[in-house]
């Protein structure tokens, strides 16, 4: 079976850019299992499913039925030697490429009622499961003797893969979460026209109005909610090494978690 690695943590704490640099640091495969409960949310969407428990009766054989690819891209090269590459990540969705569609300010607001839903977590469960087992043939590690695999998610210690021979649970304080999706949207509402092919998981600029304030706050009902949903909850896995990142460069968290890979 393949070394996995398994990154968890609360919004925003900086697990996609993380797990994906440090899976290419490793040549292992990279699947953001966040962007699947994501595509679930689109699907709600475009179904007319808006928050009623009630109406996602059905959501989860749509799921079940949807083709969902998540898939790395060889990101931009380095800007100087030793530097961390992050790769960026494409998400298809019966073949659409919905890697920007499912940042939406709407897919933000529904994702974490949407993932709360038992049935729909089975079936996310089997998409990851094959997913992994597909990102695996394609890494091109063998460590310690097979190749490997990062997911990060919300549950991926404890209930996708609990035998995951990494654990990882990423922190950082509410409001240094908040600055940084607050600059990362931002940063995208700057760049280039039509960045839709972007396809690197960047949040949708924020509406004129919202603030900092604002993104703290759907943080945390998100995690609130992440937290106290009765199906695998967000929660630190007994065995998992907890990092809060709050004060530390992204190199060195990049390069701590590697190492630990390695040992
Ligand atoms: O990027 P960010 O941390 O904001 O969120 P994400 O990783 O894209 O996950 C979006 C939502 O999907 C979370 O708020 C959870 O409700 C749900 N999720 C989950 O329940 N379990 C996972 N393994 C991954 C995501």
């Amino acid at each position: 079976r393949a070394f996995t690695v398994a990154i968890d943590g609360p919004a925003a704490s900086g697990k996609s850019s993380t797990a994906r640099a440090v899976a290419h640091e490793l040549g292992f495969g990279y699947i953001d299992s966040g962007s699947i409960y994501r595509c679930a949310t689109l699907l709600a969407l475009r179904q007319g499913i808006s928050d009623a428990a009630e109406d996602r009766a059905g959501l989860a054989a749509l799921v079940g039925q949807a083709d969902i690819d998540v898939r790395i891209r060889p990101g931009p090269r380095p800007a100087g030697p030793g530097q961390i590459v992050v790769p960026d990540v494409q998400v298809l969705l019966d073949g659409e490429d919905v890697s920007r569609a499912i940042r939406s300010p709407e897919v933000n607001r529904l994702v974490a009622a949407v993932a709360s839903d038992g049935p729909v977590r089975d079936a996310v469960l089997r998409i990851q499961r094959s997913l992994a087992a597909a990102a695996e043939s394609l890494s091109t590690a063998r460590h310690p003797a097979h190749g490997g695999v990062v997911m990060d998610g919300r549950d991926i210690g404890t209930a996708v893969f609990p035998n995951a021979e990494l654990k990882i649970y990423l922190d950082a304080s509410a409001m240094a979460r908040a600055i940084r999706r607050w600059d990362q949207m931002s940063s995208q509402g700057n760049g280039p026209a039509g960045s839709a092919d972007a396809g690197n998981a960047q949040e949708q600029p924020p509406a004129a109005h919202s603030s900092v304030e604002d993104i703290a706050r759907e943080l945390e009902k998100r995690d609130y909610t992440d937290i106290n949903r009765k199906h695998s909850p967000l929660r630190i896995a007994p065995d998992a090494v907890v990092i809060d990142n709050t004060n530390m460069t992204f190199e060195r968290q990049v390069h701590a978690i590697a190492d630990l890979a390695r040992e």
